[in-house]
C-alpha cells in the first residue's frame, strides 16, 4: 500500500495492536487448533498477546503458511498479515556445507548463488526473513558455534557476508528471495574461552578491526535486518547496548532496518543482571532502539504499563512498530499474504537436480585436503577400496542448523562410491560416532532410547570392529570416514575436548596395523585436533558436514573428478590448551623467531608447539601452483593512492587448478601495534593444465589503515610489509611504504 495508507493505518491502530507487532512467538503458539496452553503458561502471556503477534518463528510450508495466515489475520483488528521468519542458515531443503566449509570456498560470487538458491527455496515455501548470514568471526573452536561462521578472519568474513545478504535478498522484488537478517550484532564470536553464552571483552581497536567488519558488510550490502545477541560486550548486552545500536549501527553505519533480540535475549536481560526485572529490561530494551522481542515475555507484558505510566513515549512504540509495517508493506503482504507461495511453487522450486548440482559444486571447493602423503590422491578408481567409519554410509551430513533440510535427502559417502566404483567397494562401519552414554545424556536433549540405539553392545561394537579388519585386509586403500557427533556441534556445542572421539582413534590405530594405504575423511562442524591421527594416515579431506551432496562430493575428490581447492577459513590447532589460536595474532617483544632472547625466553609453550597444526588459508590441491616474480609497482605510496601488486602463477601440473591467491600485509610500527599478518585481498583464479597467469590487485592505501582504541580508523605512514602466497605460512614478501 502507499505510505499515506501505512501512515492511516498505524495512526488507527491501538497500542494494544501496535505492541503485538513488535512480539514473535515460535510455531507452537500456533498450532491450527490454536491450543497452545503449555507455552502461554510457560511464558506467562495472554492469549490475546499470541493473537496479536506481528511476527512467528520457524513455521514454513505453504499450506501451513497460509492456513497460519489466515487464522492469524482474523484475529488482527485491521487485518495485518504475520511476518515469518526462520533459521535459514545455509540452505533451507537443498542443503550447503556449513558456513565454515563456505568459507573454505573463498568464493563470494559462488556462495552468493548458493544464498540466492536458498531464498528461493524459503520464499517458495512462504518464507520472508531468513535469520542469517551469521558472520561473528571467531578465533576458538571450543565454541559450538564455529559451524555457523565463515571463520576467523574479519575480511574474509566481510566478503562472505556481503555476498550471503546480496544472494538472499537478489529475487526479493519477485517474492523469490528472502529479507537477510544478519547476526549476532555484536562479537558473539568472542566469547570467552569459547563457553557458550559467555562474555565478550575487548578494546575497541579489536572490535572495529577484528569482530564489527562483516556486520558493517551486511549492512552495507542492505540487509533487512540485525539481530542481537545473546552475549554481553564490554559488559553491555549486545540486546540492549544503546552505543551498539543507535551510534555505531543506526548513526555510524546508517542501518535504517529492523532490530530483533535473539531468542529471549530480553528476558535475559535480567538474568545478565543489566535489568532489574521484565519491566526494567522492556524499557532499557526499548531505549536501546530494539525492535522486536524474539519468544519473551517482556514486550507482550510490560510495555502497555510503561506507555500508560509516562515512563515511555508512544513515539517509541510506533516508530518500531513504523519499521515492521514497512518491511510488511516492502514485501506486499498487505496485497499478497501468502508472499506467492504455493504447494506446486514449492514442488518445483525445492531440491531440484539443479539445485543438487549446485550444492555438490559449492561442497567440492569447501573440502580441504590437509594431507596426501606421496600423493597418494586422488585414487584411479581401480583400487579395492575399503569404506569403513560411522560416517561412511551415514545421512546425517547437514549439521544441527540445517533446521528445514531432511539428512534422508543426502547422498552417502558409500552411495556416492558404489555409483563410480561398483564392486570394488566394501563397506563395513566398524565404529559409532561416539560409544560414550554418559557424554551423550550429557548433552541434555537426545531421547533415553535414541542413545540406546546409537550406542550397540559390546559384542555388537566388537564384531563390527572384527568385520572393518577384515575387509580391509582384502582392500588395497582404506577410506576410513569418522568425524564429531552432529549433536555435539553449533549452538550450545562448546566442548574442551577436540579430539576424535576414543573408539575412533582406536580403530584407526587397528587399521594402521595392516600396511594399507589410509585416507581419512574428517566430518565436523569445527577444527578438530588431528595432531594424533596425522601418522597413521596417507591422507586427511575436512569434509565439514559437506551438505545434502557431501557423499558426491567427497567422491568427487576421492577419484580425482576434481583438484580440491578448498583452503581453510579457520586455524586448525595441534592441541586444545592454544586455544584461542589464529593467524593475525601480535607479535609480542619475545617472538620466536627475531627476539633478542632464545630458548625458554621467547613466546612459547614449554610443553606443546605454538604454531598451528594447519594455519588458516591452508589446504593441498593435486599438482602445485608456484608464486613467482612477486612485484608493488610502487615502491611507496600516499594515503590517497593505491598499491599495485602483480604476482605470477605457474600450475605445471595436468590439474585444472582453482588457486586461491591470498594477500596479507603487516604494518611494521604503529601506535598501536598491529597484528603480523592481516588478510587484505584475495582472488580465486582458474588455471589450465601446463599455464600461467599474471594476478594483479589494486589495494587503496586505506586498507592499511587500523582502528586505534577510540574506534577510530587510521592510516599512520611508514614501513609495510606485503605477503603473498597459498596460505597465510607460506608466503613471498615485499615491503612498500606509505607516506604522507
Ligand atoms: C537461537 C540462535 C539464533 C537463532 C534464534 C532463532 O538461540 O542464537 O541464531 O536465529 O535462536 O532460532
Amino acid at each position: 500500500m502507499r505510505e499515506k495508507e501505512l501512515r492511516d493505518l498505524l495512526a488507527d491502530m491501538s497500542l494494544e495492536e501496535k505492541i503485538g507487532q513488535l512480539i514473535q512467538l515460535s510455531g507452537e503458539f500456533f498450532q491450527s487448533k490454536d491450543i497452545s496452553y503449555g507455552p502461554i503458561q510457560k511464558l506467562g502471556i495472554s492469549q490475546k498477546a499470541i493473537d496479536l503477534t506481528g511476527s512467528v518463528l520457524n513455521v514454513t510450508g505453504a499450506r501451513v503458511t497460509k492456513e497460519l495466515q489466515d487464522r492469524q489475520m482474523a484475529k488482527q483488528p485491521h487485518n495485518i498479515p504475520v511476518l515469518l521468519m526462520a533459521d535459514v542458515i545455509y540452505g533451507f531443503k537443498t542443503i550447503f556445507p556449513i558456513p565454515l566449509g563456505l568459507g573454505a570456498t573463498w568464493n563470494p560470487e559462488l556462495i552468493q548463488e548458493a544464498f540466492r538458491t536458498a531464498g528461493n527455496e524459503a520464499a517458495a515455501s512462504g518464507n520472508h526473513v531468513s535469520f542469517a548470514p551469521m558472520v561473528d568471526v571467531t578465533h576458538d573452536p571450543r565454541w559450538g558455534r564455529t559451524l555457523e561462521s565463515p571463520g576467523e578472519d574479519a575480511y574474509l568474513n566481510s566478503q562472505m557476508s556481503r555476498a550471503m545478504v546480496t544472494g538472499f535478498q537478489e529475487d526479493l522484488a519477485d517474492k523469490a528471495g528472502q529479507v537477510s537478517c544478519v547476526k549476532h550484532f555484536a562479537a558473539y564470536g568472542g566469547v570467552e574461552a569459547g563457553l557458550e553464552y559467555n562474555s565478550a571483552d575487548m578494546s575497541l581497536s579489536n572490535l572495529f578491526q577484528n569482530y564489527m567488519p562483516p556486520y558493517q558488510a551486511a549492512v552495507d550490502a542492505g540487509c533487512g535486518m540485525v539481530m542481537t545477541s545473546l552475549s554481553t560486550l564490554n559488559g553491555v548486552p549486545g540486546t540492549a547496548d544503546k552505543w551498539l545500536l543507535q551510534d555505531v549501527l543506526k548513526k555510524q553505519w546508517g542501518f535504517d532496518g529492523l532490530l530483533i533480540s535473539d531468542y529471549a535475549s530480553v528476558y535475559e536481560l535480567t538474568k545478565h543482571g543489566f535489568a532489574a526485572d521484565d519491566r526494567d529490561a522492556a524499557q532499557k530494551a526499548m531505549d536501546a532502539g530494539l525492535d522486536i522481542d524474539m519468544k519473551s515475555p517482556v514486550y507482550a507484558n510490560e510495555l502497555q504499563g510503561l506507555v500508560e505510566d509516562g515512563s515511555l513515549s508512544v513515539d517509541k512504540i510506533d516508530a518500531a512498530c513504523w519499521r515492521v509495517l514497512e518491511l510488511k508493506n516492502k514485501l506486499g503482504l498487505f496485497e499478497d499474504p501468502y508472499f506467492g507461495t504455493s504447494e506446486e511453487k514449492e514442488k518445483l522450486v525445492n531440491l531440484t537436480a539443479a539445485k543438487r548440482k549446485l550444492t555438490r559444486k559449492v561442497a567440492d571447493e569447501a573440502l580441504v585436503l590437509l594431507q596426501n602423503k606421496n600423493d597418494l590422491l586422488p585414487l584411479t578408481g581401480q583400487e579395492k577400496i575399503a569404506l569403513i567409519g560411522p560416517y561412511a554410509d551415514e545421512k546425517s551430513l547437514i549439521g544441527m542448523w540445517a533446521v528445514h533440510g531432511d539428512p534422508a535427502d543426502c547422498v552417502t559417502i558409500k552411495e556416492a562410491l558404489e555409483e563410480e566404483i561398483g564392486e570394488r567397494l566394501s563397506y563395513a562401519k566398524g565404529t559409532e560416532v561416539s560409544l560414550d552414554k554418559e557424554k551423550l545424556r550429557g548433552l541434555g536433549f537426545i531421547p533415553a532410547e535414541e542413545i540406546e540405539q546409537m550406542v550397540p553392545d559390546e559384542q555388537t561394537e566388537k564384531k563390527q570392529q572384527v568385520e572393518a579388519i577384515k575387509i580391509a585386509q582384502e582392500s588395497d586403500v582404506i577410506v576410513y570416514a569418522v568425524g564429531e557427533n552432529s549433536y555435539e556441534a553449533g549452538e550450545a556445542g562448546s566442548k574442551t575436548d577436540l579430539h576424535l572421539p576414543e573408539n575412533q582413534v582406536a580403530l584407526l590405530n587397528d587399521l594402521a596395523t595392516l600396511g594399507k594405504k589410509i585416507v581419512l575423511i574428517n566430518v565436523s562442524g569445527r577444527p578438530l585436533v588431528l595432531s594424533n591421527v596425522t601418522e597413521q594416515c596417507d591422507a586427511i579431506i575436512q569434509a565439514w558436514f559437506p551438505g545434502t551432496e557431501g557423499g558426491h562430493a567427497i567422491a568427487d575428490v576421492l577419484l580425482g573428478k576434481i583438484s580440491p581447492s578448498g583452503r581453510l577459513s579457520m586455524t586448525f590447532p595441534y592441541t586444545e590448551g592454544q586455544e584461542p589460536l589464529y593467524y593475525a595474532h601480535l607479535s609480542t617483544g619475545r617472538p620466536r623467531q627475531g627476539s633478542q632472547h632464545v630458548g625458554r625466553f621467547v613466546s612459547r609453550y614449554i610443553d606443546a608447539p605454538a604454531e598451528p597444526l594447519y594455519p588458516f588459508g591452508y589446504g593441498l590441491s593435486y599438482g602445485k601452483v608456484n608464486y613467482r616474480d612477486l612485484t608493488v609497482k610502487q615502491s611507496h605510496i600516499q594515503s590517497t593512492e593505491s598499491l599495485q601488486v602483480n604476482v605470477t602463477l605457474t600450475n605445471a601440473s595436468d590439474w585444472q587448478q582453482k588457486e586461491t591467491v591470498q594477500v596479507y600485509f603487516h604494518d611494521d610500527v604503529a601506535s598501536v601495534v598491529q597484528p603480523v599478518k592481516r588478510l587484505v585481498a584475495f582472488k580465486k583464479v582458474r588455471l589450465a593444465p601446463q599455464s600461467e597467469q599474471k594476478v594483479t590487485f589494486e589495494l587503496p592505501a586505506e586498507k592499511f589503515s587500523f582502528y586505534d582504541n577510540q574506534g577510530k580508523q587510521v592510516l599512520e605512514p611508514g614501513t609495510f610489509q606485503l605477503f603473498v602466497g597459498a596460505n597465510s605460512r607460506d608466503v613471498q614478501k615485499v615491503e612498500f611504504e606509505v607516506v604522507k
